[in-house]
Order: C-alpha cells, then structure tokens, then sequence
C-alpha cells in the first residue's frame, strides 16, 4: 500500500506527482513546428516516488525523471524516465520514502544510513556525449542520450575528488570545455568548493579545492572567457543543526555576501574576494570581462524566495515584500579594495536563458521568465509557489523589453533557446506551459527575436508535465 501524499503546496494541483515514465511518438501539432528545429530538448523533473518519510518536504527532493522533446522535421516525440540513483533503487526497493529532511541524512531510514542520497533532478547536462542529470548535493548520474537508461553515477573515471557537483556548470562555446565545481565538496557543511575542468573529449584536466568564507547555497557560479566568478550569498549550512535532525539551510541575516574572482586558467590563491549587501540569488545569466573590468548579470531578490528557506529561518514574508530586479555587478580589477558598481538591467524574473554562443562573453539578449501581477493572479505550481506568467526577451545594453502574457490560468516553465542556421535570424524558444485548468502540458515554440507575436505551433501533450527545473538543447549533429 502507498499512501496518499500530502495535500500541501509542493503536492498538491499542478505539483502532484505524476510519477509517468512514457514513451509518445508524434505529438499532436497545432501551428508549425520549423523544419530547421532538430534536435534534443533534455528536461530534469523532481518528481518524487513515494510520499514523504516525515509527512511534508520541499518540492526539490523529488527524485529525478529526465525527460526528451526529440524534434525532427517538423514531428516531435517524447520519452520520460526516472534516473535509477541508489536513492530511487533503495526506495523502489523497500516501497516507501526512506530520506527525512532536505539534504539531512541524520534524519533518514536506519536502512540507507551512508547510502548515496543524490536525487539527479535539477539540470541534464550535456557534454562530450555524455547526459548527465546534475543535483549540486551530489555527484551526477549519467543517462543514455537515446534510451534515457541510467548508465550510473559520474565522477570522471575515477578522478573527480569533490562529493558534489553543481547543476550549473559553464560551458566554452569557443574551446568545448566545461567549467565547473562542487561546493560541500569534503562533505556536509563544509566550506571546501572544488573547482574543476572538464576538455572537451569529457575528461577531468583541472580539479583545485579552496575555502569560502562560509558555507552557502552556491547553486550557480559565473565564467567569461578570462575569469572565474564564486559568489556566496546568506543561505547558510550549519553542521550542528542538521545533526540535531534540524534544516540543513536557513537565511543568515547577520552575514554580507561575498564574490570571489580568479584568473580562470589561474590558481585558485589567486582568488579575491568582494564584500557585496546580502541579498538572494540562484541563477547568474552571464558574466564577461571588458579590459580590467569583470561584469555579472543576473537576477537578485531581498530574500530567499524559496518558502522552506524562509520557513527555516521563522521569516514571515508576504509575496509582494519579495523584491529583486536583473542587475549588472561590475568589478574593476584594477582597482584596490572590496568594493564595486551596480546597475539595473531589467524588471525581475528568473530561468533566465541566453543563446549558448553568447556563453561568457558581451552579449546582447537574455530570455526569462516573471511572475506579472498585471497579468494575472499566482498560480501554484513549482518550487517556488507561483509560476511564471510572462516571458520577457531583454536587450541588456538599452534595456529595451518585449513580453509576451501567458493566457488565463496558464504559466511557464524555463525556456530553451534553439539556434537556427539562417543567417541574421536569432533563433526559436521553446517553453512547456502548464494548463491548470485541463491538468495537461503543451510545448509552445516562439521567434526569438518577438515572443510577444505569440506561438508558432502547440505540441498538445496528453498528461500533466509537473514543473521541470532545468533544460538543455541539443541540435541533432551533436548527437
Ligand atoms: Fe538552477
């Protein structure tokens, strides 16, 4: 017998668990999907098996289902599956939840006490041929382009030391290398982070550990083409708490936030640390560096704007006290000191996307999502409580914006830039949109350039996606 889940906000309506693994060949199609759009579209979806041990959890246990949009001249079809980790095998095993709290193994099942615990729910990466489904508390798992079969957990051949690995490594459109790091890397609580390099045939070339001035979130991290970019904001572990059974991360409002920056093909003593105000922030959209001068772009909010952070941490926050915008953080090395200039880029949002060239270089346009009051009233689904009801295309340098409104009861989920080969021609996104009402999904495809004209082609799915995390788009020729 499996109980039912519990009827709270990560459970509940569009959250629910689907738990589907599927196969669906030629989704149905309304509009037209571009004959030039071919290719993978990865997805990661925290999509939990059983109910949770202690009653409630946050969204972001969920076990792992990666999931494919293979397009191919026009027809799309789909396949979902879960990513076997020694978790769900455990699980599936004893047929019931044997994990407590979120990333606090004191509070698991005597059963799999010192057992891997990596969910492989948040990015599918692509690299060197291989997907793997990254979760930052963890190694990866590595899953067959193809079959999504899981293939095992990934730590590059035997040389990868750090415990962990992020879900948001930086990719070297010029040169194919993966940069990326591990935080926790020595285990729980700690303040090692590794810093790793992967060359472009997937092996591990560089892998330096260094301290951080305390141990923090570090969901994302930032790369140009000359820099290195660690930013460590107030969302703090601290290993007495979790050992007595507590939460493993609560908002520290007693501490600043810091940047540390390094020469990227340095060394990680090479590091120098900026004071910045403390403030909140998951996703960095780019970085690049000008001369002497290292720019960061992403999006920031007063406070944590996940709700089990705040509820750690007994912070009572109305939605409309969340406050952030798009910033620019800009550091000239040359300069002495801790300090540097900020500057606004754009109404706040999160998810955000640029075109993969563009990686960790001066770029033009970003693709993100927001949540419009104007547009339409919260609607729950997803970690964070409220989905997106916008997508908005900004252009950096003069901030000029271009929106395009979700339709009544709808929201979206991250979208995907995909290239085209014409010349002059920015490319399609594509996004899945949930439908709350009918408690089903479609894909919708829009012009880079102009989301705000609206879908070119809906590709109707017969179920309920559950809000997916993190996508990746793999044109056909890299497969
Ligand atoms: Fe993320």
């Amino acid at each position: 017998m499996t109980h039912a889940f519990p009827d709270s906000p990560d459970f509940s309506g569009h959250n629910a668990p689907s738990r589907i693994e599927c196969d669906i060949y030629d989704l149905v199609v309304e509009g037209t999907v571009p004959a030039e759009i071919n290719g993978s579209w990865f997805r990661s979806i925290p999509d939990p098996q059983y109910p949770p041990m202690l009653g409630d959890d946050t969204y972001l246990s969920g076990d792992g289902m990666v999931s494919v949009f293979r397009f191919e001249n026009g027809h799309v079809d789909f396949r979902m599956r879960y990513v076997q980790t020694e978790r769900w095998k455990n699980e599936r095993r004893a047929r019931r939840s044997l994990h407590g709290l979120y990333r606090n193994p004191y509070t698991d099942d005597p059963s799999v006490r010192g057992k891997g615990r990596g969910a492989a729910n948040t990015t599918p990466i692509f690299h060197a041929g291989r997907v793997l489904a990254a979760k930052e508390d963890s190694r990866a798992w590595s899953v067959d382009p193809r079959t999504l079969d899981t293939v095992g957990e990934w730590d590059f051949a035997g040389r990868l030391r750090s415990q962990t690995m992020t879900a948001h490594p930086r990719m070297d459109p010029e040169t194919g290398e993966m940069y990326f790091f591990g935080y926790e890397a020595s285990g729980l609580a700690s303040r090692d982070v590794a810093y790793c390099v992967a060359n472009k045939d997937g092996e591990l070339v560089r892998e330096e550990w260094f301290q951080v001035p305390y141990c923090a979130l570090m969901h994302d991290f930032a790369v140009t083409q000359e820099h290195a970019i660690f930013p460590v904001f107030p969302i703090v572990a601290d290993l007495e708490r979790i050992k007595a059974g507590g939460p493993h991360w609560a908002w520290d409002d007693s501490r600043d936030s810091f940047v540390g920056i390094m020469p990227r093909d340095g060394k990680v003593s090479q590091m120098r640390w900026y004071r910045a105000p403390r403030c909140s922030a998951f996703h960095f959209i780019n970085a690049f560096t000008a001369g002497n001068t290292v720019h960061l772009d992403f999006s920031y909010a007063n406070v944590p704007v996940f709700p089990f952070i705040r509820a750690a941490t007994n912070m009572t926050v109305q939605p409309h006290e969340i406050t952030g915008e798009l910033t620019r953080w800009s550091f000239d090395l040359s300069k002495p000191g801790d300090t540097f200039e900020r500057h606004a880029l754009g109404a706040s949002g999160d998810l955000p996307r640029i075109a993969d060239r563009d990686s960790m270089k001066d770029y033009e346009v970003v693709y993100y999502g927001r949540f419009d009051p104007q547009v339409a009233m919260p609607m729950l689904t997803g970690p964070v409580g409220a989905g997106f009801n916008a997508l908005t295309r900004l252009e950096v340098r003069s901030g000029r914006a271009s929106t395009l409104a979700m339709e009544n009861r709808t929201t979206l989920q991250e979208p995907v830039h995909i290239p085209s080969a014409q010349p002059g021609h920015e490319g399609y996104l594509a996004y899945v949109v949930d439908k709350h009402d009918e408690n089903l999904s479609e894909v919708h495809i829009v012009h880079a350039s102009h989301p705000e004209r609206g879908a070119l082609a809906r590709v109707k799915i017969p179920l309920r996606l559950r809000s997916g995390v993190h996508g990746t788009w793999v044109s056909a020729d890299r497969l």
